[in-house]
């Protein structure tokens, strides 16, 4: 079946690729780069410092990206849009500025083993240097978190629960609703990474509890460089600076300063307008595809796709047997396959899929190995994808020599 929407994404035009490292990265669509492209051509200038066309038009761009953000997610104010670099950098934020502040001995911070890195380092950073506590929801063998597990591990000692939307290895969606109204029942507050889901569904911030949320750009279809921090208002009015230095004060005087408003205080330095040009068109770009879309898209292509691996007895796959929880990350051993060999081999076969621990070895240890194969799938790819992809994984034992 072809996919209208790959007319719009020249890298996928190039040759026969197979590109499933959707979650790693997602590719640009030309209504991004030619967003890109317009701010470099037409009004490349220093945001909210010149007095000037050309920078004023890069303000509104900029500013224009921050509304556009807060809408996707639901925020009720854009100037809880904080832009940052990327998910970790949002997560440091957080960890740098809340809670090394708000953190003390004998508190606890609930994380899952299912974390990526990013959500984790963190967390053991400000953990280490408060006395807090860390504390590990254990999920059932298919992901699952189950309402026993939140409950009984959320308890008045919590101070706040960081918690992936969609793990980056399983796709399992973590049941986050639930998650915060626990945690804010126990008077914790509740981080969520959502970089693994802002690609995929429609996310709403108040809905789902979250005070602070954190998620890419480049996942979902923008560029790399430019992520966002959202946190609720009274929150980051409280927190101070994480990064200081330009732009982001109000008055410096020689021993001291006050700080801009929210969010400019966490906005230090020249920040990256042209990606968020970018991001701007990324988003109107995902609205006009639509969630329901990329989700009916995704459910089809990950059911095809695990009925094929199915059909291979010498595989693995982890995570739910139903594809529909997924989020299109399929992950999978051979058996007697490293997943480093699956890849490579399989990039001699212009297929691009990740392999390794995936930055969460927490989870591989749960999930007792050292590192899998992951095919991570968007709407852009094909059912005719699928199905080479398939049947190059059946010839994958040959190749290796099995
Ligand atoms: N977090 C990205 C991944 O899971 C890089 O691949």
């Amino acid at each position: 079946m072809t996919n209208a929407y790959r007319e719009d994404f020249p890298i996928l035009l190039q040759d026969d690729t197979i590109y499933f490292d959707n979650a790693a990265t997602s590719q640009r669509p030309r209504q991004v780069t030619e967003a890109m492209r317009y701010f470099d051509e037409n009004c490349n200038a220093n945001p909210m410092r010149g007095l000037y066309r050309w920078s004023i038009e890069a303000t509104e761009r900029y500013e224009q990206a921050r509304a556009d953000a807060a809408e996707l997610i639901g925020a009720a104010d854009s100037r809880e849009i904080v832009f940052t670099r990327n998910t970790t950098e949002s997560i440091n934020l957080a960890a740098y500025s809340w809670a090394l502040h708000n953190l003390k001995e004998g508190d606890e911070i609930v994380v899952s083993v299912m974390e990526h890195h990013s959500n984790l380092l963190p967390w053991q950073m400000a953990a280490r240097q408060t006395g807090a506590k860390l504390v590990f929801l254990e999920p059932e063998p298919d992901g699952t978190l189950t309402e026993q597990e939140i409950t009984s591990k959320i308890t008045e000692k919590t101070r706040l629960v960081a918690i992936g939307h969609v793990s980056n290895v399983m796709g399992v969606t973590n049941p986050v609703k639930l998650i915060a109204q626990t945690a804010h029942k126990a008077g914790a507050l509740v981080l969520v990474d959502g970089a693994q889901s802002t690609p995929h569904m429609q996310v709403n911030v108040q809905e789902l509890g979250a005070d602070f949320y954190a998620f890419s750009g480049h996942k979902m279809l923008g560029p790399m460089g430019i992520g966002v921090l959202y946190a609720r208002k009274e929150l980051l009015e409280e927190m101070p600076p994480f990064l200081s230095g330009g732009e982001m004060i109000e008055y410096v005087s020689r021993e001291s300063a006050t700080y801009a408003e929210i969010p400019h205080k966490f906005e230090a330095g020249t920040v990256n307008a042209s990606g968020a040009a970018g991001l701007s068109a990324a988003i109107r770009y995902l609205k006009n595809v639509g969630y329901d879309t990329i989700r009916e898209r995704e459910e089809c292509l990950t059911a095809r796709l695990m009925e094929g691996l199915r059909g291979l007895p010498y595989i693995t796959i982890y995570g739910s047997e139903d594809p529909k929880k997924h989020c299109g990350i399929v992950t999978f051993n051979i058996e007697g396959c490293h997943p480093h060999d699956v890849a490579s081999v399989l990039d001699t076969e212009n297929v691009a899929i990740r392999a390794g621990h995936h930055c969460a070895q927490p989870l591989m240890k749960f999930l007792g190995v050292g590192s899998t194969a992951r095919a991570s799938l968007y709407f852009y790819n094909t059912e005719e994808e699928v199905d080479r992809f398939v049947e190059k994984i059946g010839k994958v034992r040959g190749w290796l020599g099995y």
